[in-house]
């Protein structure tokens, strides 16, 4: 597939080495510019790229980046795209150690529903739950014991299928965990988040999620702090 990464951190930067050791056409971006990701490209076969670059003309697209930064991509960046263009969205949002106060969420929306309407695309929630060096380094072949299962929510089924698959390709068990509106049930604090359990552990993980946001992941007034010290 021809895949565009928009972000190349932690989980963006795994991705796109994960991807071209599989054979798909990665194109890459970050804020400062495609030249500042020579190495990765050099590294992997991938394209360094400019935002725009990362969605035009791509099959699949992969935003990565920290939740207050959707923000500042660019307005319109989906105009034009066309409709079965599959985006996925990896974000989690961290209101006291690094996002600061994001209202729609705070009020209510699942993260994944509130990019979705900054982005005015529909997208699919996955690999939000797990550690990016896991993703690089415990994919395993279908049907191995413990294979680690990830859960995938959208409200687009053909295209959560060809997630799904592409997450197999990648090692990993896919589970359908419903549509955008139910996807707070593999967010930050919940049951599954970070925790790397198989299909049957993820499902019973999901199904015994609350919904309710816990004031540890709430904003404060002195939002953001830190990582180290949340405020
Ligand atoms: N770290 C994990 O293990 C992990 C696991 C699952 C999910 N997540 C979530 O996935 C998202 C990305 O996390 P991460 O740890 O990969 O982040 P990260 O390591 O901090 O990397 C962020 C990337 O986003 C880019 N970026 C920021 N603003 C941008 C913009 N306006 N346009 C284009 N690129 C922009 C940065 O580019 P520059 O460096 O050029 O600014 C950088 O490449 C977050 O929401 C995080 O919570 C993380």
């Amino acid at each position: 597939m021809k895949i565009g990464i928009i972000g190349a951190g932690n989980i963006g930067g795994t991705l796109t080495r994960r991807l071209t050791s599989l054979g798909h056409k990665v194109s890459v971006a970050n804020s400062r510019g495609p030249e500042t990701l020579a190495g990765l490209a050099a590294e992997t076969g991938a394209t360094a790229v400019s935002v725009p670059e990362a969605v035009k003309d791509q099959d699949l697209v992969i935003v990565t980046i920290p939740e207050k930064h959707i923000l500042d991509l660019p307005a319109g960046l989906f105009a034009g795209t066309p409709e079965n263009l599959i985006v996925i969205d990896t974000g989690n949002y961290y209101p006291r150690q690094r996002d600061g106060r994001i209202d729609g969420i705070e009020a209510g929306l699942t993260e994944s529903r509130w990019v979705e309407q900054q982005l005015g695309r529909p997208v699919i929630k996955a690999f939000n739950n797990i550690y990016a060096k896991h993703l690089m380094d415990l994919g395993r072949p279908a049907g191995a014991a413990g294979r680690i299962a990830l859960p995938v929510a959208g409200d687009n089924s053909a295209a959560k299928m060809v997630v799904l698959r592409l997450i197999d390709e990648l090692g990993f068990d896919g589970v359908d965990a419903g549509g955008i509106d139910e996807s707070w049930r593999q967010q930050p604090d919940t049951p599954v988040y970070a925790t790397d359990f198989d299909a049957d552990g993820v499902r019973r993980a999901l199904s015994e999620a609350k919904k309710e946001r816990s004031a540890e992941w709430r904003a404060t007034a002195n939002s953001p702090g830190s990582f180290e010290a949340p405020a």
